[in-house]
Protein backbone atom coordinates (compact mmCIF):
# COMPACT_ATOMS: atom_id res chain seq x y z
CA UNK A 1 0.00 0.00 0.00
CA UNK A 2 1.38 3.28 -1.15
CA UNK A 3 1.01 6.25 1.29
CA UNK A 4 1.72 10.00 0.48
CA UNK A 5 1.65 12.84 2.53
CA UNK A 6 1.18 16.14 0.56
CA UNK A 7 2.21 18.88 3.70
CA UNK A 8 2.08 23.07 3.40
CA UNK A 9 2.94 25.29 6.17
CA UNK A 10 0.05 24.43 8.57
CA UNK A 11 1.78 21.27 9.34
CA UNK A 12 4.90 23.15 11.03
CA UNK A 13 2.33 25.95 12.66
CA UNK A 14 2.78 23.69 16.22
CA UNK A 15 6.10 24.15 15.47
CA UNK A 16 5.93 27.68 15.88
CA UNK A 17 6.24 28.65 12.12
CA UNK A 18 4.31 31.15 10.79
CA UNK A 19 1.58 30.13 7.68
CA UNK A 20 1.71 32.74 4.33
CA UNK A 21 -1.96 32.57 4.34
CA UNK A 22 -4.89 33.20 7.10
CA UNK A 23 -4.67 35.39 10.16
CA UNK A 24 -0.59 36.15 10.99
CA UNK A 25 0.70 34.77 7.58
CA UNK A 26 3.64 36.19 6.40
CA UNK A 27 1.99 37.67 3.24
CA UNK A 28 -0.46 39.62 5.51
CA UNK A 29 3.21 41.24 7.05
CA UNK A 30 5.64 41.08 3.89
CA UNK A 31 4.86 41.58 0.40
CA UNK A 32 5.57 38.38 -1.71
CA UNK A 33 6.52 40.76 -4.69
CA UNK A 34 9.86 42.14 -2.47
CA UNK A 35 10.91 39.15 -0.76
CA UNK A 36 10.00 35.69 -2.80
CA UNK A 37 10.20 36.95 -6.27
CA UNK A 38 13.40 36.59 -8.64
CA UNK A 39 12.59 40.74 -9.32
CA UNK A 40 12.49 41.51 -6.01
CA UNK A 41 16.04 39.66 -5.08
CA UNK A 42 17.67 41.41 -8.09
CA UNK A 43 16.62 44.87 -6.18
CA UNK A 44 17.18 44.23 -3.07
CA UNK A 45 19.22 40.75 -2.59
CA UNK A 46 20.57 42.14 0.86
CA UNK A 47 16.88 42.93 1.91
CA UNK A 48 15.92 39.51 0.96
CA UNK A 49 18.85 37.65 2.57
CA UNK A 50 17.85 39.40 5.67
CA UNK A 51 14.38 37.96 5.65
CA UNK A 52 15.19 34.52 4.99
CA UNK A 53 18.23 34.67 7.40
CA UNK A 54 15.28 35.77 9.97
CA UNK A 55 13.18 32.61 8.99
CA UNK A 56 16.12 30.12 9.04
CA UNK A 57 16.80 31.93 12.57
CA UNK A 58 13.23 30.81 13.71
CA UNK A 59 13.10 27.44 11.84
CA UNK A 60 16.56 26.67 13.64
CA UNK A 61 15.24 27.58 17.01
CA UNK A 62 11.70 25.14 15.91
CA UNK A 63 11.21 21.41 16.76
CA UNK A 64 9.23 19.14 14.54
CA UNK A 65 5.88 18.90 16.20
CA UNK A 66 3.82 15.21 16.48
CA UNK A 67 2.21 15.05 13.08
CA UNK A 68 5.67 15.06 11.37
CA UNK A 69 6.26 12.48 13.87
CA UNK A 70 3.66 10.78 13.40
CA UNK A 71 4.52 10.62 9.56
CA UNK A 72 7.89 9.47 10.14
CA UNK A 73 6.44 6.77 12.08
CA UNK A 74 4.41 5.81 9.22
CA UNK A 75 7.35 5.55 6.88
CA UNK A 76 8.91 2.92 9.31
CA UNK A 77 5.97 1.00 9.59
CA UNK A 78 4.26 0.75 6.13
CA UNK A 79 7.48 1.55 4.29
CA UNK A 80 5.95 2.36 1.14
CA UNK A 81 5.36 6.37 2.11
CA UNK A 82 6.14 9.35 0.55
CA UNK A 83 6.12 12.90 1.47
CA UNK A 84 5.76 15.80 -1.02
CA UNK A 85 5.94 18.78 0.76
CA UNK A 86 6.02 22.58 -0.40
CA UNK A 87 7.58 23.67 3.20
CA UNK A 88 11.13 24.66 2.65
CA UNK A 89 11.84 24.01 6.48
CA UNK A 90 13.28 20.23 6.61
CA UNK A 91 11.33 19.64 9.52
CA UNK A 92 10.39 16.38 7.88
CA UNK A 93 13.84 15.57 7.55
CA UNK A 94 14.50 16.44 11.50
CA UNK A 95 11.53 14.36 12.27
CA UNK A 96 13.14 11.19 10.74
CA UNK A 97 11.44 10.98 7.39
CA UNK A 98 13.43 9.90 4.56
CA UNK A 99 11.68 9.88 1.40
CA UNK A 100 10.81 13.51 0.97
CA UNK A 101 10.22 15.34 -2.24
CA UNK A 102 10.87 19.11 -1.59
CA UNK A 103 8.27 20.81 -4.24
CA UNK A 104 10.14 24.53 -3.40
CA UNK A 105 12.92 23.99 -2.60
CA UNK A 106 14.61 24.23 1.01
CA UNK A 107 15.79 27.25 3.20
CA UNK A 108 19.15 25.94 4.09
CA UNK A 109 20.40 25.39 0.38
CA UNK A 110 22.29 27.99 -1.45
CA UNK A 111 22.96 28.28 -5.48
CA UNK A 112 25.31 30.24 -6.46
CA UNK A 113 24.49 32.99 -9.31
CA UNK A 114 28.00 33.00 -10.89
CA UNK A 115 29.28 29.37 -10.69
CA UNK A 116 26.18 28.10 -9.84
CA UNK A 117 27.31 25.35 -6.67
CA UNK A 118 24.56 24.34 -4.26
CA UNK A 119 25.27 23.26 -0.82
CA UNK A 120 23.78 23.23 2.61
CA UNK A 121 24.68 26.32 4.77
CA UNK A 122 23.23 25.89 7.92
CA UNK A 123 24.98 28.86 10.00
CA UNK A 124 22.40 31.02 11.42
CA UNK A 125 22.86 34.36 11.37
CA UNK A 126 24.75 34.38 8.11
CA UNK A 127 28.12 36.08 8.30
CA UNK A 128 27.39 38.64 5.41
CA UNK A 129 24.47 39.64 4.06
CA UNK A 130 24.19 38.97 0.96
CA UNK A 131 26.40 36.13 1.63
CA UNK A 132 29.13 34.84 -0.68
CA UNK A 133 29.74 31.30 -2.84
CA UNK A 134 32.40 29.43 -0.84
CA UNK A 135 33.72 28.39 -3.97
CA UNK A 136 34.28 31.49 -6.37
CA UNK A 137 33.04 34.05 -4.35
CA UNK A 138 30.39 34.85 -5.87
CA UNK A 139 26.68 35.89 -4.89
CA UNK A 140 24.41 33.19 -3.38
CA UNK A 141 20.63 33.11 -3.35
CA UNK A 142 17.78 31.18 -1.17
CA UNK A 143 17.86 27.67 -3.11
CA UNK A 144 13.90 28.19 -2.97
CA UNK A 145 11.31 28.34 -5.64
CA UNK A 146 10.35 32.00 -6.19
CA UNK A 147 6.92 33.11 -7.54
CA UNK A 148 6.95 32.93 -11.53
CA UNK A 149 10.32 30.28 -10.92
CA UNK A 150 9.76 26.95 -12.39
CA UNK A 151 9.90 24.11 -9.63
CA UNK A 152 12.33 21.27 -10.00
CA UNK A 153 11.24 19.13 -12.77
CA UNK A 154 13.02 15.69 -11.61
CA UNK A 155 11.12 16.94 -8.11
CA UNK A 156 7.92 17.55 -9.79
CA UNK A 157 7.76 14.71 -12.10
CA UNK A 158 8.33 11.98 -9.21
CA UNK A 159 5.77 13.66 -7.20
CA UNK A 160 3.33 12.95 -10.08
CA UNK A 161 4.53 9.90 -10.15
CA UNK A 162 3.95 9.34 -6.53
CA UNK A 163 0.39 10.70 -6.58
CA UNK A 164 -0.80 8.28 -9.60
CA UNK A 165 0.51 5.98 -7.64
CA UNK A 166 -0.86 6.70 -4.24
CA UNK A 167 -3.39 4.38 -2.50
CA UNK A 168 -3.93 6.97 0.13
CA UNK A 169 -2.97 10.82 -0.43
CA UNK A 170 -3.28 12.33 2.89
CA UNK A 171 -3.41 16.40 2.45
CA UNK A 172 -2.06 18.19 5.41
CA UNK A 173 -2.15 22.40 6.20
CA UNK A 174 -1.96 23.17 2.84
CA UNK A 175 -4.56 26.37 1.27
CA UNK A 176 -3.99 24.39 -2.24
CA UNK A 177 -3.97 27.88 -3.57
CA UNK A 178 -0.64 27.26 -5.15
CA UNK A 179 0.23 25.18 -8.59
CA UNK A 180 1.68 23.17 -9.82
CA UNK A 181 1.72 22.03 -6.36
CA UNK A 182 -2.00 22.59 -6.14
CA UNK A 183 -2.69 19.99 -8.61
CA UNK A 184 -1.31 16.73 -6.84
CA UNK A 185 -4.62 16.02 -4.81
CA UNK A 186 -6.56 16.36 -7.69
CA UNK A 187 -3.95 13.74 -9.46
CA UNK A 188 -3.93 11.08 -6.87
CA UNK A 189 -7.88 11.57 -6.97
CA UNK A 190 -7.83 11.30 -10.54
CA UNK A 191 -6.04 8.21 -10.38
CA UNK A 192 -7.77 6.34 -7.58
CA UNK A 193 -6.50 7.33 -4.50
CA UNK A 194 -8.25 7.75 -0.98
CA UNK A 195 -7.89 11.63 -1.11
CA UNK A 196 -7.59 12.83 2.90
CA UNK A 197 -7.70 16.39 4.25
CA UNK A 198 -6.23 17.57 7.53
CA UNK A 199 -6.74 21.32 7.98
CA UNK A 200 -8.89 23.21 10.60
CA UNK A 201 -10.52 25.41 7.80
CA UNK A 202 -11.69 24.07 4.79
CA UNK A 203 -10.30 24.22 1.08
CA UNK A 204 -10.75 23.50 -2.74
CA UNK A 205 -9.56 20.30 -1.77
CA UNK A 206 -11.84 19.77 0.62
CA UNK A 207 -14.85 18.75 -1.84
CA UNK A 208 -12.86 16.03 -3.50
CA UNK A 209 -11.59 14.53 -0.15
CA UNK A 210 -12.98 10.90 0.91
CA UNK A 211 -12.04 11.78 4.35
CA UNK A 212 -11.74 15.47 5.87
CA UNK A 213 -10.43 16.17 9.12
CA UNK A 214 -11.31 19.27 10.09
CA UNK A 215 -8.38 19.51 13.13
CA UNK A 216 -5.25 21.05 13.56
CA UNK A 217 -2.35 18.69 11.95
CA UNK A 218 -1.08 17.09 15.37
CA UNK A 219 -4.85 16.07 16.16
CA UNK A 220 -5.57 15.43 12.82
CA UNK A 221 -2.80 12.80 12.13
CA UNK A 222 -2.80 10.78 15.53
CA UNK A 223 -7.03 10.28 14.09
CA UNK A 224 -5.43 9.46 10.90
CA UNK A 225 -2.97 7.12 12.60
CA UNK A 226 -5.77 5.22 14.59
CA UNK A 227 -7.80 4.71 11.49
CA UNK A 228 -4.86 3.37 9.25
CA UNK A 229 -4.33 0.99 11.89
CA UNK A 230 -8.03 -0.21 11.79
CA UNK A 231 -7.66 -0.63 8.24
CA UNK A 232 -10.61 2.26 7.68
CA UNK A 233 -9.32 2.02 4.11
N1 LIG B 1 -2.68 22.39 11.31
C1 LIG B 1 -3.06 22.13 10.02
N2 LIG B 1 -3.30 23.10 9.11
C2 LIG B 1 -3.17 24.38 9.54
C3 LIG B 1 -2.80 24.73 10.85
C4 LIG B 1 -2.55 23.65 11.75
N3 LIG B 1 -2.18 23.89 13.03
N4 LIG B 1 -2.77 26.08 10.94
C5 LIG B 1 -3.11 26.56 9.71
N5 LIG B 1 -3.36 25.53 8.88
C6 LIG B 1 -3.75 25.58 7.47
C7 LIG B 1 -4.52 26.81 7.04
O1 LIG B 1 -5.92 26.61 7.24
C8 LIG B 1 -4.18 26.88 5.55
O2 LIG B 1 -5.10 26.12 4.78
O3 LIG B 1 -2.56 25.61 6.72
C9 LIG B 1 -2.79 26.24 5.47
C10 LIG B 1 -1.67 27.23 5.23
O4 LIG B 1 -1.86 27.77 3.95
P1 LIG B 1 -0.72 28.72 3.34
O5 LIG B 1 -0.27 29.68 4.38
O6 LIG B 1 -1.25 29.23 2.04
O7 LIG B 1 0.52 27.73 3.11
P2 LIG B 1 0.77 26.77 1.87
O8 LIG B 1 -0.52 26.15 1.42
O9 LIG B 1 1.86 25.86 2.26
O10 LIG B 1 1.30 27.79 0.74
C11 LIG B 1 1.72 27.21 -0.48
O11 LIG B 1 2.60 29.36 -1.13
O12 LIG B 1 3.70 31.28 -0.48
C12 LIG B 1 3.83 30.08 -1.17
O13 LIG B 1 5.81 28.86 -1.50
C13 LIG B 1 4.88 29.21 -0.52
O14 LIG B 1 4.91 26.80 -0.26
C14 LIG B 1 4.12 27.97 -0.07
C15 LIG B 1 2.90 27.98 -0.98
Amino acid sequence: MRIAFFTGAGISAESGIPTFRGKGGLWEKFKVEELATPEGFFRDPERVWRWYDMRRKAISEAQPNKAHRLIALIEREYRDVWVITQNVDMLHQRAGSEKVLELHGNIWRVRCLGCGAVYYEFRTPLPEYPPKCRECGGMLRPDVVWFGEPLPVDVLQKSWEIARSSDIFVVIGTSALVYPAAQLPYVAKEYGAKVVEINPESTPVSSVADVVLRKKASEGMEEFYSMLKAQAF
